[in-house]
């Protein structure tokens, strides 16, 4: 069949165009690559680089052929095997450098008969040491925003190392923040960065404090906000009118638990003062929970009996005002 072609073949092109019918006609397969020579690049130890390898026919029958490679860390993907590419066609074969040991590496491919081969080189370089992942920055911290209101900050995650990692940005305890993009599970490739954005929405007025996850490769960050009270408290105005008609029966001069609340003494013996009883200050300015004053109109079983021991509990608006005047700082205002 094949010889009968060439035959007819060889007939049809002498009757157009032979002047001397004693020239032969010549078949010939012509091997085009796309290049004579693959570079993988740096390639970390556990991964692998790919490249693609066009081989083409420029000849007049069919180039037969078989792809070999002089070197096992380097394998054909596909476009492997015995080939046999008719005149104008071609393959594509894809070839992987996936090394074993570090160091710089060559190979040749060998394409069969009629085709020079394909140099072939690649770089194994260590597994990364140090950090993959760089935070920027390294926390979050909101600082003091009025209850209601909102803010927002973004960090980055950044790979710089030379392999790919997962992320999954969540928030561990969320509270009054929200992560509002960049959340869950991506892929990060060497150099690229993600950007993370964490609003901060608190309506109760509170120091509030949590860690961001993001993934195996990357440290948890931390994040942290206060809410502020959307109003100022005085000392003066709002605090010494509770103390004048609910305590100083009990606390004046030498009073119980040596704490004289009366106008004029009462700052100075709680901001920073040693409980008598409790062994902490009475009052630590920017931490209410800490605070035995707190604590006791409250009733916190750590600090003892409620205060006012006798009468009705202070009301929730007279312990926010405590509340919020030592979450502003306990000033003697
Ligand atoms: C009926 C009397 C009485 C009244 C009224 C009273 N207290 Fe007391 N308070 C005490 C006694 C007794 C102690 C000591 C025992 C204890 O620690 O519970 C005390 C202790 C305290 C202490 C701890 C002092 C220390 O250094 O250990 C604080 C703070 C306190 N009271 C705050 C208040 C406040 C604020 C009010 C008003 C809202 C108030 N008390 C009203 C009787 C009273």
């Amino acid at each position: 069949m094949r010889l009968v072609s060439r035959v007819v073949m060889v007939a049809a092109v002498c009757l157009a165009a032979c002047s001397d019918l004693g020239d032969p006609y010549l078949y010939r397969a012509d091997c085009d690559r796309s290049t004579g020579g693959m570079d993988f690049g740096q390639v970390a130890l556990g991964h692998f680089a790919e490249r693609a390898l066009l081989v083409a026919n420029s000849g007049n029958t069919n180039l037969d052929g078989e792809v070999t490679l002089s070197d096992s860390q380097f394998t054909i993907v596909s476009g492997g095997g015995s080939f046999s590419i008719p005149p104008d066609g071609n393959i594509r074969v894809v070839l992987r450098y996936a090394p074993v040991d570090t160091g710089f590496d060559r190979a040749v491919a060998d394409l069969g008969t009629g085709c020079p081969p394909v140099d072939l080189a690649g770089t194994a370089l260590p597994p990364p040491e140090g950090p993959q992942c760089v935070l920027d920055p390294t926390s979050v911290s909101f600082g003091a925003i009025k209850i209601n209101q909102t803010a927002e900050q973004t960090f980055q995650v950044r790979n710089v190392g030379l392999i790919d990692f997962n992320v999954d940005a969540q928030l561990i305890d969320a509270g009054p923040f929200e992560i509002t993009s960049g959340a869950g599970f991506a892929a990060l490739d060497p150099g690229d960065t993600l950007r993370v954005t964490v609003k901060f929405a608190p309506t109760v007025a509170g120091i509030y404090d949590t860690r961001l996850h993001i993934g195996s490769t990357c440290d948890t960050l931390a994040v942290n906000g206060t809410g502020s009270p959307p109003f100022t408290v005085s000392f003066a105005g709002q605090l010494q009118p509770i103390f004048n008609s609910r305590c100083t029966s009990c606390h004046s001069l030498n009073g119980d638990g040596g704490l004289d609340l009366r106008a004029g003494f009462s700052y100075a013996n709680l901001v920073n003062v040693i409980s008598v009883n409790y062994g902490v200050p009475r009052v630590i300015p920017g931490d209410p929970d800490g605070s035995v004053l707190y604590g006791k109109i409250l009733g916190n079983p750590v600090f003892g009996a409620r205060m006012p021991p006798t009468g009705a509990a202070l009301t929730a608006l007279q312990r926010q005002f405590v509340r919020t005047w030592i979450l502003e700082g306990a000033n003697n205002n």
